[in-house]
């Protein structure tokens, strides 16, 4: 006996009633039980997530009729339209990206074939359009039913992570778990954001660490968000929900341009070239006493369009800053000391954290400002032993490799291998300047005394005197003769001594001046740097 054909299906009407219905159970997949388990663990679905990152209305989904093929341990039982995973194309203030969003309700997010090739299907179309590509992750990792077609897809996208680096702008927003070497492709994209209390990264889990190690740790202190916002360097962004992480994502895409070859969007703003008395305000910034801290964010806020900076991994190495803001509309990178923390003193991390910012900028095409307040490096056995001399040298690689705008301006310390490695001119920096209050020197002024006056120093305590204040008075000589900003003038190695209150002012002219700098980079495959 022949099966019944569905006479409807030979009209047009019946036709696109089967279109509503079967993408009516592309959206409905996971079943209300499911939505429901999701939002009580304060999570959106997939779909949600979408329609709360991109403008409204402009999402066109791609691929929500695709299926698994698998029938191993039953799972030709269940084959949901869309699998998943969610993917398409759609807009953020009005500019073209392409995203992806893990369905956890569907598989646990997992990865088989189906969702690695929806995936890629999406990294390649961004790549073709040269648009940014954002994923926003929740998921079980690779599909255990799948076997090793699960793990050959991540290598796939990977492949394709590393092709777009560089080359398109990339943000992961991880809402839920990313467990073993899944965890590798948001760590190939330039900034990863994740959300308080519901995300969660790592390459081998808690159990797994107790069988092999014995160690005791739950997920959330193992991989939680804070965890890596503040402890390994991995995200950029703790957001306190994932309506917080959304909005991040979209102030910060505004800084970014498409794809390397594409100008930063310009935000229209009118410049006062005059002093004003807001710029005032960084005359009186720095404090009498070169011990004293003072705030780099305040100095940032005073230098460029007024609120406009957005700090990028604020609760990792916070002795280094780092950021998007606008000069005359426009982006710029920021990277400055902070000498509220450790003094503003360089570390591994710290030195970590400005090179792979220092790189993405300079991938991009944004110019990059260097404020400078800086006692040196992090001396120890612990940063010696863990690699400050080859992971270190990241930062120096960075800048000297650089080729868009580089305006570097000293407020205070500028002392030692710390003073080369932070936009110096022998670098590459074009235009440097100093504020009055720099010291530029091999060191600060009581570890010179100390050195250069040894035995002044020894016979002072010898004959009674107060050791102290005979090294405070030699350190203030040192200061005011070697450390003297204009020595380091006199010799052409900063353009110029300014007063603070100049500074905006001066960024917004020195932009303009560089806007046409044009520096090939030499042929060759690519460089080394010290990993
Ligand atoms: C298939 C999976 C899955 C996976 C979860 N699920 N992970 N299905 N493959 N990898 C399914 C569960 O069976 C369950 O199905 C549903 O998703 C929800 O999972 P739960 O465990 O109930 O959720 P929860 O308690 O929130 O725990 C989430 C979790 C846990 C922490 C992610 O599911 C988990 O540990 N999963 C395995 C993680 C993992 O080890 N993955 C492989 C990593 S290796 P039902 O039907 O019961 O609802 C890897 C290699 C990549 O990814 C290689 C790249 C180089």
């Amino acid at each position: 006996m022949t099966e019944k054909v569905d006479t409807d299906l030979l009209t047009t009407q019946g036709r696109i009633a089967q279109l509503k219905a079967r993408y009516h159970e592309a959206v409905t997949a996971s079943g209300e039980a499911a939505v429901a388990k999701q939002h009580a663990k304060g999570k959106q679905t997939a779909r949600e997530r979408i329609d709360a990152l991109l403008d409204k209305g402009s999402f066109v989904e791609l691929d929500e009729f695709v299926r698994h093929r698998t029938t191993a341990f039953g799972m030709d039982d269940k084959r949901p339209y869309g699998d998943s995973l969610v993917i398409g194309t759609g807009t953020i203030h009005g500019r073209q990206v392409a995203v992806y969003s893990q369905d956890f309700t569907i598989f646990g997010g997992s990865l088989g074939e189906v969702a690695g090739e929806k995936i890629m299907k999406i990294m390649d179309l961004a790549l073709a359009t040269r648009v940014p590509i954002i994923g926003i992750l929740d998921s079980g990792g690779a599909r255990i039913q799948e076997g090793v077609v699960a793990l050959s897809k991540y290598g796939e996208i990977f492949k394709r992570n590393t092709a777009a680096s560089g080359t398109i702008p990339q943000i992961s927003i991880v809402c839920g778990p990313a467990a073993g070497g899944a965890v590798y492709s948001p760590a190939l994209t330039d900034f990863v954001i994740m959300v308080d209390g519901t995300s969660q990264m790592f390459v081998t889990g808690p159990d797994v660490i107790k069988a092999v190690t014995g160690e005791n740790v739950g997920m959330e202190e193992l991989g939680g968000g804070l965890t890596h916002n503040q402890k390994s360097g991995v995200s950029h962004y703790l957001a306190s929900d994932e309506d917080d992480a959304f909005d991040y994502a979209r102030v910060l895409l505004s800084y970014l341009p498409d794809n390397f070859e594409a100008e930063v969007p310009e935000y229209l703003s009118s410049v006062e070239l005059e002093i004003t008395d807001r710029d005032r305000k960084l005359n009186s910034l720095i404090p009498d006493s070169t011990n004293q801290p003072y705030d780099m964010l305040q100095v940032i806020d005073l230098c460029v369009d007024q609120g406009s900076f957005l700090e990028v991994q604020p609760l990792f190495a916070p002795s280094m800053v780092i950021g998007f803001a606008r000069v005359e509309g426009r982006s710029v990178g920021i990277i400055a000391n902070q000498p509220k923390h450790m003094a503003g003193t360089l570390n591994i991390d710290a030195g970590e954290k400005a090179a792979r910012f220092v790189r993405f900028c300079d991938a991009f095409r944004i110019p990059i400002v260097t404020l400078v307040d800086v006692p040196g490096y992090l001396p120890g056995t612990d940063q010696e032993w863990t690699g400050v001399i080859r992971r270190g040298a990241k930062l120096l690689y960075a800048y000297a490799e650089a080729t868009v705008p580089l305006v570097t301006i000293i407020t205070r310390k500028a002392y030692g291998g710390a003073y080369i490695v932070m936009g110096s001119k022998s670098l590459g920096a074009d235009l440097n300047y100093a504020w009055p209050t720099a010291e530029i020197a091999v060191m600060g002024g009581q570890g010179a005394v100390n050195i250069l006056y040894r035995q002044d120093l020894k016979r002072a305590e010898e004959e009674g005197k107060d050791v102290n204040s005979v090294r405070s008075e030699l350190a203030d000589k040192y200061t005011i003769s070697v450390a003297s900003p204009f020595l380091a003038a006199e010799r052409g190695e900063i353009d110029g001594v300014i007063e603070p209150a100049a500074t905006r002012s001066l960024i917004i002219k020195s932009l303009r001046a560089l806007k046409s700098k044009n520096v090939a980079s030499p042929r060759k495959i690519h460089g080394n740097i010290p990993l």
